[in-house]
């Protein structure tokens, strides 16, 4: 039971002692005029939205359109932050840059929703951490990241691993000799290669029964999440018949994935225990496997931990299952949204080509020495990714106190979603921003993507 239902559970109950039904009746009154008082200033001091109806909110109404969908549609009503009740969740989207800036540089907006499927994954890792553990996680994984090589520059170890996938890439794309072949699947293992070579120093072979398993995996998933999605705003629903087996299938889902990996974990932790192993990190694995010893050697009281309060080996497993489920199919989606505006716009694909003609020799491979001297390229990976926003809302995030936007109060608890596809679609910063339009990325011949 709510602390606000509480308490007035225990003035119902003062009340009902009152000796004269005169005094009964002018308290009821009161409490009344109060709650309708405390109502009207609690939802006038929200951000606008649309009204919801009492329990559902304005679940009733989405029409099974996808939430990105609807959400763009508020905000042309509603503008850069509105509210909306989802059944028993407050949520707060933010559709500006400047908006999504102040809240995520505000060191309590770092909860997480505490909802069923949330919970499946038991706080974790990365996507559903909060607090100080997924603070000290992305550091970690930033430094790590940046050690193990993934950055801009030529050379790196990253990019000698991207470099071997692209030669097997190429050499199934000649064996297919001008038969259409199907990108999506070409391009994952590849991709999920790359990735795997980061984490953990793996790669998959063609055909490899694990690759199918996880794909599989993941698009059943998807699927399922789909079928219970309701129960994140409703919980009472998944009480309903057959929503505690697709809750189940999941739980199962995530075993299986997260089997993969920690059978990698445990079999390196065998490994070092039979070798020195006072060596540069191969992976990530080895970065955290080093960083346990580093704390289990420490006096407690020195601890840094980026493992607090937690089950490192659950912690290390978690971490991956969601570098590999935020990585591939971004990475994969992105890749052929770049295929489908090349084949939509062809002026900026001969502009590709030119760009590759003058810089890069035939039978010379493309590489990261290459990159500032082709803007053009990098510039429209960049508006393929604005004009796609393959992934058109941040992950959820929720405050721990209140938060003040102009004279709207949002409370804390509250889920805030950034609506990722609003701000790429924002005339100010990107004039007829329904265009593609790779220039608008160039400035004095150069890209001002990443630097
Ligand atoms: C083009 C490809 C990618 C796109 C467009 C993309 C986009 C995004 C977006 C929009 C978020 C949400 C940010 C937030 O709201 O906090 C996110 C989070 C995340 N991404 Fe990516 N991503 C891509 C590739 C990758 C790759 C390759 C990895 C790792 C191998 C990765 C790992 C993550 C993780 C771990 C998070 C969660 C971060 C957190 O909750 O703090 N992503 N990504």
């Amino acid at each position: 039971m709510s602390s606000n239902a509480l308490y007035y559970c225990l003035v119902v109950i003062a009340i009902n002692y009152l000796s004269s039904d005169l005094l009964r009746i002018f308290a009821y009154s009161t409490l009344l005029f109060w709650i309708i008082f405390k109502n009207i200033r609690y939802y006038k001091s929200l951000p606008p939205g649309p009204w919801g109806v009492p329990f559902l909110g304005i679940l009733p109404f989405m029409n099974k359109r996808p939430p990105h969908l609807v959400y763009l549609n508020m905000s042309k009503q509603y503008g850069d932050v509105f509210s909306i009740q989802m059944g028993s969740n407050l949520t707060v989207c933010l559709g500006s840059t400047k908006l999504m800036k102040e809240f995520f540089s505000r060191n309590d907006s770092t909860d997480r929703p505490n909802t069923p499927l949330n919970n499946l994954l038991e706080g974790f890792g990365i996507i559903t951490s909060q607090g100080a553990l997924w603070k000290r996680q992305r550091m970690f994984l930033h430094e790590k990241f940046r050690a193990l090589g993934v950055k801009l520059w030529p050379n790196t170890r990253f990019e000698k691993s991207i470099s071997m996938e692209i030669d097997e890439l190429i050499a199934e794309l000649q064996e297919s000799d001008g038969v259409p072949v199907n990108p999506g699947y070409l391009f994952g293992r590849h991709i999920h290669n790359v990735i795997c070579q980061l984490m953990m120093n793996y790669r998959f072979q063609a055909d490899d029964k694990n690759f199918t398993m996880f794909n599989e995996r993941v698009i059943r998933g998807m699927q399922l999440f789909g079928l219970v999605l309701f129960g994140e705003h409703v919980p009472a629903y998944l009480k309903l018949p057959g929503k505690m087996e697709v809750l189940n299938e999941i739980k199962r889902n995530l075993v299986d994935i997260s089997k993969f990996h920690g059978d990698h974990v445990v079999e390196r932790i065998k490994q070092r225990a039979n070798s020195a192993h006072n060596k540069e990190p191969a992976d990530l694995l080895d970065c955290y496997l080093d960083k346990l010893d580093e704390e289990n050697s420490m006096d407690s009281n020195d601890k840094k931990n980026i493992f607090p309060d937690v089950d490192p080996v659950k912690q290390i497993v978690q971490v991956m299952n969601d570098l590999f489920s935020a990585g591939m199919d971004t990475s994969l989606t992105s890749l052929l949204w770049t295929c489908i505006m090349m084949l939509k716009n062809p002026e900026a694909a001969e502009k590709v080509r030119s760009e590759l003609r003058k810089f890069v020799a035939v039978g010379e491979k493309v590489t990261m020495a290459h990159r500032l001297q082709m803007p053009y390229i990098e510039a429209v990976v960049l508006e393929t990714m604005r004009v796609a926003s393959i992934v058109p809302l941040g992950t959820t995030h929720v405050n721990s106190k209140d938060w003040k936007i102009g004279k709207y109060v949002v409370p804390a608890g509250t889920h805030i979603v950034p609506l990722i596809n609003k701000m790429n679609m924002d005339p100010e910063i990107y004039p007829e921003p329904e265009l593609f339009k790779p220039e608008r990325f160039i400035k004095d011949e150069i890209s001002y993507g990443p630097s």
